[in-house]
């Protein structure tokens, strides 16, 4: 991660320090790089350079506004699974002709706020989904652009979790019935048939999964194909993996180049769907000690930041890499969990971790900057951390913390009595 970096001793996100930062904003807070969500970006654009393809950074990873408009500025598009992703991509700057709509349960509102504002299609995941659209775009007297998610029952190798490509998954449509939903969606007044997509599953560390799910993808383009049923894109979604510790995932450019090999003369756009793999390696989470508390068995760091703000360690058992903000030279490095203040024994970021730590330290958890934040919640009425983006030497608050009163907008006691 080669934005944040020690300099004398003090990690930084690209020209500022995380000590500042956490001086200026408080802890918990998620930091993000504006230089290494751009490069990641662009790692994937100028691989597809030439040819006709769109990258739609799927919008679930990190929805910050910021995080939207900087990609947005770039010519990204969005994959979006709600009309509140889509109000967000719209809000950030964002083109709709650019945005896909993916998701299994989209209702007929956000079918309807989706077409008024003209996206590039839908990704339809069932039957009767398509049904739902062809009858809300008739309402609309339009023709709604679909794709359809094919299933292509393939392993991708990942945590089961987060394993979509799989026949036992409820995403998709299973390949085999694929060609009857297509002939079925040609004959349909209000739907125009521009696409296939799939999305075989997230942090995927090889090639191999996603061209063997490209080749079944292939294999039924042709059989449409043979019934005059043409698609104009293929939508290969996203899910290449990061490194968090010692994971070695193919680069942007290597799975593209791999993927662009086995289009061959093909003339098909492509388009792709990646999320993690441009945000997760532009944050960091930044924490504080709190304190230390050791027992006979363990050694306890309890820090600030806990399961509510970043659940993936708790959810998944996923390791982040947690690191000092400062490095120091006198005392011990011994194993550390490092706890939150959440009343669960499941609220930890992490386990068994060698540091040096006292308490008032500032840490970094790394690799923050996909699924942390956009799922954080309010358990244990915690306000949510505040999100600062950093642009060279300059941090710039991109959504304050939470207040307790956000915490209970909405909420009302029963009338006296
Ligand atoms: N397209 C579709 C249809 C998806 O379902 C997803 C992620 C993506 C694209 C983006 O995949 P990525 O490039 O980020 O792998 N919360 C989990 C990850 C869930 C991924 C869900 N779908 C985690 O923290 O590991």
């Amino acid at each position: 991660m080669d934005t944040f970096e020690y300099q004398n001793g003090l990690l930084h996100a690209e020209e500022v320090s995380l000590s500042k930062i956490a001086e200026e904003f408080g802890t918990p807070t998620y930091v993000y790089s504006r230089d290494a969500l751009e490069r990641a970006y662009l790692d994937y654009a100028e691989a597809l350079e030439g040819r006709d393809a769109l990258v739609c950074y799927a919008v679930k990873a990190n929805s910050n506004l910021a995080v939207l408009n900087v990609l947005a500025r770039l010519g990204a598009g969005f994959d979006i699974v709600s009309a509140g992703e889509l109000e967000r991509v719209l809000r950030a700057g964002g083109d709709p002709a650019k945005v896909v709509f993916s998701g299994v349960g989209k209702q007929p509102d956000e079918i309807r706020r989706a077409l008024e504002a003209g996206i590039l299609c839908f990704n339809i995941e069932s039957d009767a989904e398509l049904d739902r659209v062809n009858a809300v775009a008739g309402e609309m007297g339009v023709k709604a652009p679909v794709s359809f998610r094919v299933n292509p029952d393939v392993d991708a190798g990942t945590h089961p979790y987060i394993s979509t490509g799989l026949k036992e998954n409820k995403f998709g449509i299973d390949i085999d019935t694929a060609v009857e939903v297509y002939r079925r969606a040609a004959a349909l007044p209000h739907v125009d048939v521009v696409g296939m997509d799939c999305h075989i599953g997230s942090q995927l560390t090889e090639i191999s999964p996603f061209l063997d799910a490209l080749d079944r993808l292939l294999a039924l383009l042709d059989t449409l194909a043979q019934e005059g049923i043409e698609i104009e894109h293929l939508d290969l979604g996203g899910g290449l993996g990061v490194c968090y510790t010692d994971e070695q995932p193919p680069s942007a450019g290597e799975y593209i180049a791999a993927v662009l090999d086995k289009m061959g003369t093909r003339g098909l756009k492509l388009i792709f769907e990646p999320g993690r793999s441009i945000a997760a390696n532009a944050g960091v989470m930044l924490t504080r000690v709190e304190f230390l508390k050791q027992t006979g068995e363990k050694n306890f760091a309890i820090i600030d930041g806990a399961m509510n703000d970043l659940i993936r360690p708790s959810l998944y058992s996923a390791y982040q890499e947690i690191i000092p903000v400062q490095l120091r030279e006198e005392g011990d490095t011994k194993a550390w969990d490092l706890v939150g203040p959440v009343c669960e024994t499941g609220d930890f970021l992490g386990k068994d971790r060698q540091l040096n730590l006292q308490p008032g330290d500032l840490l970094a958890v790394c690799s923050a900057g996909a699924y942390g934040f956009v799922m954080a919640s309010n358990y244990n009425t915690r306000p949510r951390p505040a999100e600062v983006m950093v642009d060279d030497n300059q941090a710039y608050l991109v959504r304050a913390r939470e207040s307790l009163s956000d915490l209970m907008r909405g909420e009302q006691l029963l009338p006296q009595g």
